[in-house]
């Protein structure tokens, strides 16, 4: 019997039945999104405004049509990865006759009030919707652990499941309410910036002393797992709204306030960013909370603060 050649092949064995496929919108994550797909087999057209963006898929094996209705009238799922909902419409409207009957699926980043929006010009326009939200950058586009949100009609999810989970292995469906997924980007993505511009703080002062940003970094590494591996305990307080058996109190975080700008005063930084989050505390103190467990700053953030 002669050696077995592993020659390539453009279908995976193992993989889900060929689906065709239309990306609209070839920036960074579209251009990911559509290069998935046909690396797992699907037949896949392409669109975007700019279209000498769609030549590298192309070139992967992707159809490239000539607009975005023809690109619609391709496929019966329709993946639209633009800036915003408002985009999505725009490419979408001259191809509203060929969508229904579709189904759409919207992947860029929003608010749930858009989602929503986006769901009732699906219904007007005939298409199925699904609503979803990539929480990774466009290189972990078709990684095993690269997680996806989805929101919408469970049956319309579970026909195309195999087809959408080809983007990430870690594709979750979180509901028929259409905005649940940009509600839970919204509500995930609300720490990314505070832990940022925290990371941000310390650079500047580490760096204000002549040490290196990296020789943080093992250090903030270990703290940021160290606060993840707190947050479960922190969220059944919040679910169950009891904060008086605190293993890190708001008294101690407002113990520790005036070391923290005291530090960053001295290092000549701007400690503005802080002021807010102060505040937090010093209202959460000022309604008695000071022995309660730091968890009970979202008692505090429901209600709109001074200037809310
Ligand atoms: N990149 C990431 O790391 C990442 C991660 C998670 C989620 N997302 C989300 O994914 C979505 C796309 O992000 P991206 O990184 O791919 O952005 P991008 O590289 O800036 O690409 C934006 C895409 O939208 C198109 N577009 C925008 N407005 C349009 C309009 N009015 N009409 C027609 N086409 C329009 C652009 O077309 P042209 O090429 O013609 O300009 C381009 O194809 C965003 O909502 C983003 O928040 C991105």
């Amino acid at each position: 019997m002669p050696a077995h050649n592993s020659a390539p092949v453009s279908v995976p064995a193992s993989g889900p039945a060929p689906v065709p496929v239309t990306v609209l919108g070839l920036g960074s994550m579209g251009s990911a999104l559509a290069a998935a797909f046909v690396a797992a087999g699907h037949p896949t057209t392409v669109w975007n405004r700019t279209s000498a963006k769609a030549a590298p898929l192309v070139e992967l094996g992707a159809a490239h049509a000539p607009s975005a209705a023809a690109a619609v009238a391709a496929s019966p799922l329709v993946v639209a990865c633009l800036t915003r909902y408002e985009d999505a419409r725009a490419v979408l409207e001259p191809a509203v006759a060929e969508l229904a009957g579709r189904t759409l699926v919207t992947l860029n980043s929003g608010s749930p009030q858009g989602a929503r929006e986006m769901a009732d010009w699906a219904a007007a326009a005939g298409a199925a919707f699904l609503d979803g939200a990539v929480k990774n950058v466009p290189q972990a586009v078709g990684a095993p652990e690269t997680q996806l949100l989805y929101a919408g009609d469970r049956a319309v999810f579970d026909g195309y499941e195999p087809v959408l989970r080809v983007l990430g292995g870690d594709t979750v469906h979180l509901g028929e309410e259409i905005d649940l997924a940009a509600l839970y980007e919204m509500a995930v993505g609300a720490t990314l910036l505070p832990a940022l511009v925290g990371f941000f703080h310390g650079a500047a002062l580490l760096t204000g002393r002549g040490r290196t940003a990296a020789s943080m970094v093992p250090f903030s590494v270990k703290w940021l797992e160290m606060i993840a591996s707190i947050l479960p305990a922190l969220a059944d307080e919040i679910d169950r709204g009891d904060y008086d058996r605190p293993f890190a109190s708001v008294g101690v975080f407002a113990a520790g306030m005036g070391d923290e700008s005291r530090q960053a005063e001295e290092g000549g930084l701007d400690t503005g960013w802080l002021e807010p989050l102060q505040e937090l505390i010093r209202r959460a103190v000022a309604e008695g909370r000071t022995e309660q467990s730091v968890s009970a700053l979202t008692e505090v953030l429901r209600r709109p603060g001074p200037t809310g």
